[in-house]
């Protein structure tokens, strides 16, 4: 990269007023975002990323995923593009920066750029993934995994939320849906992520760089027992589905203990048939989420769950269904765009470490299909996942400006 890239900086004040400014759409009362993909507000944010993405000159399209990719060419336009972004649709109670930190960091690069008149090499893309979050639509991360080829376009497009609405039809809603999805080159990919974790926070350092992330496999149960008076159904007969469940979260619970240095394990969702006071629970659904950075012991934990969810329910005379409807095997990050990054740290003179990231994130996806990698500031107390999420400015801007030149060391220019 020519030198005065080198001097190249974000503008800290405009990545965190534009954070702020999109945290309104579906700001929720405990200052938190509330914004599911694919519904009225996503659209609005998407509009919002459009018009600031066009005001900065890029060239804004989207594919048949909805996923938009906002475009500054190249001097040669010709040479794949570094692609940056992530997602801006949340969990239920989620917080301002998952996901639009990372867009809007890419935003950022493109406007410092500009104000630089600097001109790179390769072009720059910065893309919004569609349903990273996997919370109105499961699994996770669909748009990148369509893209990257993992996930059937038409598979993804099927997939429904608990009302019986596809993406497909959500996408055509809400005007997104477009032509084709994937199969071109990308020279390199780089995501900016709060870390939504305690690591980096407790270590002092601003830069966490994300040398990989750990698996993941997502499981759906199904125990049916038998709906039942709660008065004269005497103890010793009945099929309680919900006695069994909660036999299941325990072990679930357990299992993640027991893998420890590394596992989590966690229910996160449970619904149980027909949820009145006095009707013994005859069905209930619930969902897994097991993860470990080694492959080996997360099919230790899948074999220890199996086991665990026979056991309650053959104890309980329910009848189990249990499907594993997602995973990922731990996936390391390419070396050389890791090496950018701790580069683009270093010269920087930001503290930093090496991390390897527990959330599933749109990189490891595109990790398949091109050389990518991540850029992790902390984030207050480690939490995510939730309203409360908070990050100061001062670390916003720092995982910016190495977003910035671990860029332009892949993208080059003057
Ligand atoms: C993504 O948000 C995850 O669950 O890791
Ligand atoms: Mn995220
Ligand atoms: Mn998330």
């Amino acid at each position: 990269m020519a030198d005065r890239g080198k001097n190249l900086r974000i503008d800290a004040a405009r990545l965190w007023q534009s954070l702020m400014e999109m945290a309104q759409i579906g700001a929720t009362a405990k200052g938190g975002v509330n914004r599911l993909a694919l519904t009225d507000l996503d659209r609005k944010a998407r509009q919002l990323f459009t018009r600031w993405c066009e005001d900065a000159g890029c060239t804004v399209s989207h594919d048949a995923m909805g996923n938009i990719f906002a475009r500054r060419p190249g001097r040669d336009d010709t040479l794949p593009p570094v692609v940056t972004g992530s997602h801006l649709d949340s969990q239920p109670t989620g917080g301002k920066y998952d996901g639009a930190y990372g867009v809007l960091a890419g935003l950022e690069v493109v406007r410092a750029l500009n104000d630089a008149d600097f001109q790179t090499e390769a072009p720059i893309e910065i893309v919004v993934w569609t349903n990273e979050e996997g919370s109105r639509f499961a699994p996770a991360m669909v748009g990148s995994g369509t893209f990257a080829g993992v996930f059937a376009l038409a598979d993804s497009l099927a997939i429904t939320d608990a009302d019986g609405l596809t993406m497909g039809q959500e996408l055509a809603r809400i005007g997104y849906d477009g032509k084709g999805c994937g199969g071109r080159e990308i020279g390199a990919y780089f995501e900016a992520h709060i870390e939504q974790g305690p690591i980096l926070e407790a270590a002092g350092k601003p830069v966490g760089v994300v040398t990989g992330a750990q698996g993941q496999r997502w499981y759906e149960i199904n125990l049916t027992g038998q709906e039942s008076h709660a008065g004269p159904t005497p103890m010793a007969v009945r099929r309680d589905a919900l006695v069994g469940a909660a036999a299941i979260v325990l072990a679930v619970n357990r299992i993640g203990h027991e893998f420890q240095p590394g596992a989590c394990a966690t229910t996160g969702m449970i619904v149980s048939r027909p949820n009145s006071r006095n009707v013994i629970p005859g069905a209930v659904f619930l969902t897994v989420d097991l993860r470990h950075p080694d492959d080996a012991r997360l099919a230790a934990m899948d074999k220890a769950l199996r086991d665990a969810a026979k056991a309650a329910a053959d104890a309980n005379g329910l009848e189990l269904a249990m499907e594993q409807i997602w995973s990922f095997d731990a996936t390391p990050f390419d070396t050389q765009c890791v090496a950018a990054v701790r580069g683009a740290a270093q010269d920087a003179g930001l503290a930093h470490m090496d991390i390897v990231s527990g959330a599933g994130h749109d990189a490891i996806y595109m990790a398949g299909v091109a050389p990518a990698a991540m850029i992790f500031v902390p984030c207050k107390d480690g939490i995510s996942h939730n309203e409360i999420e908070s990050a100061t400015p001062e670390d916003i801007a720092a995982g910016g400006q190495v977003l910035l030149q671990a860029m332009l060391e892949r993208a080059g220019g003057s």
